[in-house]
């Protein structure tokens, strides 16, 4: 798509504008050269996924574009950057006929199979060999999309086939969709485009992680998050969930009259190659060929071991025709192509039995009812335990005691009860009570409207207690390595931890006279214990477990005073005009500092040596680093790798965790190695030493 010249002359682009931005002389002649610019880092970004600019100055090159369109209105066009977010709600959507039915593919899942397909299709097309394209067969949910004159005019579900929901507005938020392409340069006046919608697997991870930290259950698998995602009617919010497309089959297409004795492309594989040509996520880099089925069954074989190393889903492969004269001599049935075979890897899904439920106190209180089902394998892990969410989870499940259920784990994801199946049930099955009382304190459960799980108000129920103190050691937390789930509940039954500060007041001696414990292990305790008093502040919010305060609020949260003390005079309308701070973790933040429990809990924490001044924060903008990214190799004269990477952080920039070419700055100590010869052979990479880093610090 970009030639090295032209990527050359672009980044020479960006960096003009980046320099008439500050000296603030955009001009209004610029406007499409501006478009240009962004359009190309849109490309660099979520096609390439190997980004020349930080967020921060694709952002402000953005608002640029902004700021020179709403001054000129007249020159805003429908494929401009800016025009990708819409304003208002869909109401319903519409739906609107495919251009070609949207077909489905035939499956199959032995190389027996493989090679019945290879023969059938020779016999149907009449030759000796064919030559085959294989894909990844990409697990998410299928659109049409549908560009005239070079503009996206549509995107549509695939619905039952022959029409679907009209989703525009959605599919117009994924940057990976090109809003123009230029087909008109290969004759191409209409073209119906088929494709995949998915959200990898890291973006997945996160958006369960937000749901989780709300007690509300994950979404089962990166598809259903995908499916579900292209329905929500709020455009606004499905750009923030970083959908990504790939485009893997042209369905229609018609031809100026001109080029109609030219076909612009004539077998699969070239397809793939003009749609990436143009700009498009299609599987250029993933797409292989080769001739006869022998190849395609070794190639089926060897890649599904590759499967997990993949950033998104894929459930198989495609196997296609590659010649698109043999394509249409084969035709098709009503339900799929007699030219192509999906090979299905296997399920990441098994049956099993829901043997009970237990009912797990967690540190707020939460209820989580948990499954205990017969062991059973799925994609490399015995599978025992799974979490039930809440009540309403159960019910609309209809999950029973006894009940076959069906179980999936995709990819890393944690496992999830998909269905139970009452067609199998044979009458002892029973339903589970949930309990009205505390399983462990068995004070009366309370449900606030609005809120999904029950909880336990007790805030000195043990099932509380222990597992505060266990979130307050944990890795994510303060760190106190060693201090476990297994040592913190030995501890408080032998009645020396009752709260986090107690953890400051260990007898060591007496533990050393524990058995299990000796000089050293005691010791290396004492140690991750001393340790923990000056983590950082936003570890120590994050560690106290106030409700719905994740790691990136109490990073907010923390950033915003400097000294854990001052959040108590915030209102929860202070509170709210912080970043990502919403109405209910403001109410939250609020209510913990108002509780004189608590802040009588701080001042003995404080008492105890444990840092509560925010000693990184430094001037109101408490950055300097924003934008900026950094690496960290080889021994450094005076900081830990952990200090300097906070460093960062806490001053507004990224730490990443390898040599790419987005990254700015490798600061190299003693004995740097692989990293820094790999950042040698960037040129854009800066190589500093931590004497130079500091003073990027120190200079604001
Ligand atoms: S070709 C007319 N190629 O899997 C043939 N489909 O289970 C159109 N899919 O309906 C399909 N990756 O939604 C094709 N590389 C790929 C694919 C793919 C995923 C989906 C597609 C299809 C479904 C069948």
């Amino acid at each position: 798509m970009y030639s090295k010249q032209a990527t050359q002359q672009l980044q020479h682009e960006t960096a003009a504008f980046q320099k008439e931005l500050r000296e603030g002389k955009i001009r209004a002649r610029e406007i499409e050269s501006l478009r240009n610019v962004l359009r190309f880092h849109e490309y660099r970004y979520a096609i390439l996924a190997d980004p020349l600019i930080s967020d921060f100055e694709y952002d402000q090159l953005y608002k640029a574009l902004e700021t020179l369109e709403r001054e000129h209105p007249d020159l805003v066009t429908p494929d401009s950057p800016t025009q990708r977010v819409t304003s208002g709600l869909t109401r319903e959507f519409t739906q609107v006929p495919h251009l070609v039915p949207m077909l489905s593919l035939d499956n199959s899942y032995s190389e027996e199979d493989l090679v019945d397909f290879d023969r059938r299709a020779r016999e149907l097309a009449g030759v000796d060999e064919l030559e085959y394209c294989v894909e990844p067969k990409f697990d998410g949910a299928s659109i049409s999309l549908v560009y005239e004159d070079n503009l996206l005019v549509r995107g549509v579900t695939r619905g039952d086939g022959v029409k679907g929901d009209d989703i525009t507005a959605n599919i117009r938020q994924i940057r990976s969709i090109p809003l123009s392409a230029d087909f008109a340069a290969h004759g191409i006046k209409q073209i119906e485009i088929r494709g995949e919608i998915l959200i990898n697997k890291k973006n997945f991870k996160q958006y369960n992680e937000q749901l989780a930290e709300q007690n509300l259950p994950p979404l089962a698998n990166p598809r259903n998050a995908a499916a579900g995602t292209l329905r929500i009617k709020d455009p606004r919010i499905v750009a923030e969930r970083n959908l990504e497309g790939f485009l893997y089959h042209i369905s229609y297409y018609t031809q100026t009259g001109a080029r109609r004795s030219h076909p612009p492309f004539r077998t699969q594989a070239e397809s793939i190659s003009l749609l990436w040509e143009l700009g498009f996520r299609s599987p250029e880099k993933e797409k292989h060929l080769f001739r006869g089925i022998g190849p395609v069954v070794d190639h089926v074989r060897a890649f599904e071991k590759t499967r997990d190393e993949l950033p998104y889903e894929i459930d198989g492969l495609v196997i296609k025709v590659n010649d698109l004269a043999i394509q249409d001599k084969l035709g098709m049935t009503s339900h799929h192509p007699r030219w192509a075979i999906a090979f299905k890897f296997k399920a990441r899904q098994a049956t099993s039995l829901l043997r009970a439920v237990e009912f797990q106190v967690g540190r707020t209180g939460n209820i989580t009812p948990v499954a205990k089902i017969d062991p059973v394998p799925i994609g490399g892990v015995t599978v025992t335990s799974i979490s039930l969410h809440n009540e309403d989870f159960i019910r609309e499940k209809d999950l029973r005691i006894g009940d076959s259920v069906l179980v999936e784990r995709a990819g890393d994801v944690i496992p999830y009860v998909v269905k139970s199946f009452p067609e199998l049930r044979k009458g002892h099955e029973h339903r589970i009570h949930f309990p009205e009382k505390c399983p462990v304190c068995h004070h009366a459960l309370h449900k606030a409207p609005g809120e999904a799980a029950w909880r336990c108000l007790n805030y000195n129920c043990e099932a509380q207690v222990t597992q505060r103190i266990i979130h307050f050691a944990s890795k994510d937390a303060m760190e106190i390595t060693g201090l476990g789930e297994a040592l913190v509940n030995r501890f408080h039954e032998q009645g020396w931890l009752q709260d986090i500060a107690s953890i400051y007041e260990l007898p060591f001696e007496e533990i050393e006279k524990l058995e299990g414990f000796g000089k050293k292990s005691v010791q290396n305790l004492r140690a991750s214990i001393e340790k923990s008093r000056t983590q950082p502040l936003h570890r120590l919010i994050y560690g106290l477990g106030i409700r719905y305060v994740g790691e990136t609020t109490a990073k907010t949260l923390a950033g915003s005073v400097d000294q854990l003390m001052d959040l108590a005079d915030f209102s929860p309308a202070q509170l709210q005009e912080l970043e990502d701070i919403g109405p209910k973790v403001a109410a939250s933040v609020h209510e913990f500092f108002s509780n004189p429990e608590n802040i009588r809990l701080l001042k003995k924490l404080e008492a105890l040596g444990v840092t509560l001044r925010n000693e990184k924060r430094q001037g109101p903008a408490g950055g300097g680093l924003e934008g900026l990214t950094f690496v960290f190799t080889g021994t450094l004269p005076t900081l830990k790798r952990n200090e300097a990477e906070e460093l960062v952080e806490s001053n507004g920039g990224k730490v990443l965790s390898g040599v790419s070419s987005k990254l700015n700055y490798l600061v190299a100590g003693e004995d740097a190695g692989s990293k820094l010869e790999k950042a040698k052979k960037i040129d854009s990479v800066r190589i500093i030493s931590e004497e130079e880093f500091l003073k990027m610090i120190h200079k604001k």
